[in-house]
């Protein structure tokens, strides 16, 4: 009997694979660290062949802890890094490059030319995002340009592309399937996310052979099987792929219009789900494709904030305020405020809604009487603005009021952040009891698909709260604090190098 499902969860710090059961419980998990390659500044490269290994790695040291055999695993879902780019030879599967990370600025340049060259209007139109390096399309067209050759063996049909996930299918199934799903598609920059259709006239711009592209399909499916190497000779359905931030709002069960999830990572992803019909945001915001299933899309909206759980990581180890992040909270805590003190984080640019590249992070309002505790709380509301800057950005463009916020990731455990996070949001804050949403989108997708669970009703019915947090500040100390939170922005982006 198959009681259990397994998730891969490939991100960008780690690979894991953690076994679920039918009440949508984690209960195995193991986890490889991945090299971060940093070859010029700036660049955040990944070996490929590493995710792979380490995936093979993790999903055995699995297998082994549960003691299950592979029958009883019902399915498998992936989940993943999204825009990160691989591109590799078919018939040999070696990838040409190492994979361009996400984050990676390597393509800021083309990305600019672009703009320059008045694209980007044309771009947003069709793909619902930013012209920026951060999506995949930029990062084909540099390694295309860099490793020689390539355009010309890509012609022929004889590389492939793919995101993390269409990489992992690959190398899953032998090579037998090349595919992605709709939610992976619209990080590209290369998806018409209205059309569902890959763009010529995109492709075209950037010089980049349609053959190298997978086949999208809907997020739950059958998208193939492992090949009988992986799991001592059982072929086990892969049935749900989708990027990590749209199978975190699969895992929360955020499936009505208007229902918005935020995920404190390393950045922070806030993702509204606006059901069947795309909005076009006037405010900074991608429009994305959350999931395809049973014959549907829906559409949402999404902010990405590039600097949260890191801020708190800079407190510790760069700054050296503490030892361990949940202290943070204690010292946050030992003031009753900042001192007007404001700590923009724009160590890598600002991402939604303000999308500025150049700006670089600030400290204001710093006086004799400045404490580090006033440091510390200045740096975790941050997280909490930034979170407004992108919520404010949603409700306007949905012409919604956003009442409750389903919240995951490590920063989430944080009370103090919590608590500040409802009072300045004016809206309940609601933590999921399972934190590996992520996972948990993954095998919901995957389990759908094959009858493991239900439906979404029975799903929706799993969803449980470890903490809410109510709105308790007044409103006229809310907007003081927030217009202060705005200056400071504001003044941090008018000082450039
Ligand atoms: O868009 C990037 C995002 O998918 C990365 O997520 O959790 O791997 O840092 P994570």
């Amino acid at each position: 009997m198959a009681d259990y499902i397994m998730a891969i969860d490939q991100g960008t710090t780690s690979t894991r694979a953690i076994i679920f059961d039918k009440e949508g419980d984690p209960r195995w998990t193991s986890q490889k660290e991945i090299t971060q390659h940093f070859p010029e500044p700036g660049w955040v490269e990944h070996d490929a062949n590493e995710i792979w290994l380490k995936t093979l790695q993790v999903i055995a040291s699995v297998m082994i802890e549960a003691e299950l055999e592979p029958e009883e695993l019902d399915s498998i879902g992936i989940t993943n890094q999204r825009e990160t780019t691989i591109i590799w030879d078919k018939e040999t599967g070696e990838p040409i490059y190492h994979a361009v990370v996400w984050q990676s600025k390597q393509t800021s340049g083309i990305a600019q030319q672009l703009i320059k060259d008045g694209h980007k209007e044309m771009i947003h139109k069709k793909t619902g995002l930013i012209v920026d390096s951060y999506f995949s399309a930029t990062k084909i067209k540099w390694i295309l340009d860099k490793v020689e050759g390539s355009r010309e063996r890509a012609e022929k049909g004889e590389l492939l592309f793919g995101t993390v996930d269409t990489w992992l299918l690959w190398k899953l199934t032998g090579g037998e399937v090349h595919a992605t799903d709709y939610s992976n598609a619209s990080r590209t920059m290369l998806y018409n996310i209205y059309e569902m259709q890959w763009d010529r006239d995109i492709l075209k711009l950037l010089d980049i052979p349609e053959k190298m592209l997978p086949e999208v399909r809907e997020s739950s499916g059958i998208f193939g099987k492992t090949m009988e190497a992986v799991f001592k000779g059982h072929r086990v359905i892969i049935a749900g792929m989708a990027g990590d931030q749209q199978a975190a709002l699969f895992g929360q069960t955020a499936f009505e219009k208007g229902m918005v999830k935020n995920t404190y990572g390393t950045g922070a992803f806030i993702i509204m789900n606006t059901g069947k019909e795309p909005i076009q945001s006037e405010n900074g915001l991608l429009t994305t494709l959350a999931y395809g299933l049973d014959g549907e899309i829906t559409y949402a909206l999404e902010g990405a904030i590039f600097v949260a759980g890191s801020a708190i990581q800079w407190l510790r180890d760069g700054l050296r305020m503490f030892r361990e992040a949940p202290k943070s909270e204690k010292y946050a805590m030992r003031v009753a405020g900042t001192d007007n003190v404001y700590v923009v984080p724009a160590f890598t640019g600002l991402g939604a809604p303000h999308w500025d590249q150049d700006a670089r992070g600030a400290v204001f309002g710093l006086t004799r009487g400045t404490s580090k505790e006033h440091f510390v709380r200045a740096t975790l509301e941050s997280l909490a603005y930034q979170t407004r800057d992108v919520v404010d950005a949603m409700n306007e463009d949905a012409g919604l009021k956003t009442k409750t916020m389903r919240v995951d990731g490590g920063a989430s455990m944080n009370e103090f952040l919590m608590q500040f996070q409802a009072d300045i949001l004016d809206v309940t804050i609601e933590r999921s009891k399972i934190m590996e949403t992520t996972a948990l989108g993954a095998i919901y997708l995957a389990g759908l698909a094959t009858g493991f669970f239900k439906d979404l009703d029975e799903i929706k019915e799993k969803w449980e709260k470890a903490g809410t947090y109510e709105p308790h500040m007044s409103e006229e100390e809310r907007e003081d604090l927030y217009e202060g939170w705005q200056a400071a922005v504001k003044a941090t982006r008018a000082f450039k190098f």
